[in-house]
């Protein structure tokens, strides 16, 4: 739907900021089994990861054939988890999960962990901008630019792809977030990006990168 921004009704405006809540929260809950994959994704929008939790905080949660001592501890949740979770699922629309991906350490060494991310729902913009390539962002009259997320670097295999030699694609590890982007974009009305090295350093030298951008135009 098309959004009236450039109005000094004062009923129009009220329907823009009406139009900007298109927010929904979803827990996704994985248990720690070896074989566990799970996925977190968007019907709209793209996911914005705002809470998570590796460890256990209640002894009902992932419970099922316990022993009682496995789940004792209802105080363990480890560090840089968050951290973690936006870096590999920001602004995508589906994100594959597993707990080894997740696990840097063990908070509480004998105990039945848990993985809980509570994820957003953003409808907004996500483009992809291959290496060397330069893109125009543009909103409409009376709009402004918002970033969300931008990350430069490799975190698949297919995008960005198109007759690459594999060496330069399988770095799926690449994960830089930069609030670049975001400085030199966020309240105008268009903004130019290039995706080079030369603008970001090289987060993944050999790798053939790209930069992946969620944003929206909202009224000003
Ligand atoms: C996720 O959201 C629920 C509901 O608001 C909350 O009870 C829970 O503690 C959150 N989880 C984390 C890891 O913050």
């Amino acid at each position: 739907q098309k959004k009236i921004c450039n109005s000094s009704f004062s009923v129009l405006a009220a329907f823009c900021v009406l139009t900007r809540g298109d927010v929904f929260t979803h827990t996704v809950v994985t248990c720690d089994d070896l074989n566990n994959v799970d996925h977190i994704g968007c019907d709209t929008g793209v996911i914005i990861v705002h809470s998570a939790l590796y460890g256990r905080t209640d002894s009902k949660t992932c419970s099922e054939g316990k022993a009682p001592q496995l789940l004792a501890n209802t105080k363990c949740s480890q560090r840089g988890t968050l951290d973690v979770l936006k870096k590999r699922c920001d602004g995508k629309r589906v994100c594959e999960l597993n707990t080894n991906v997740v696990r840097t350490s063990d908070p509480c060494p004998g105990i039945y962990k848990y993985l809980e991310v509570n994820y957003t729902c953003f409808t907004a913009t996500r483009r992809v901008i291959c290496e060397n390539s330069q893109t125009y962002l543009q909103c409409d009259e009376g709009e402004v630019l918002i970033v969300y997320t931008a990350n430069y670097g490799r975190r698949d295999h297919y995008t960005c792809s198109y007759q690459k030699p594999d060496i330069q694609i399988k770095n799926t590890n690449c994960l830089n977030p930069t609030s670049k982007i975001g400085e030199s974009c966020n309240g105008k009305n268009s903004c130019t990006i290039k995706a080079s090295n030369s603008v970001f350093g090289d987060p993944c030298v050999g790798t053939y990168k790209y930069l992946e951008l969620v944003y929206k135009c909202q009224c000003k």
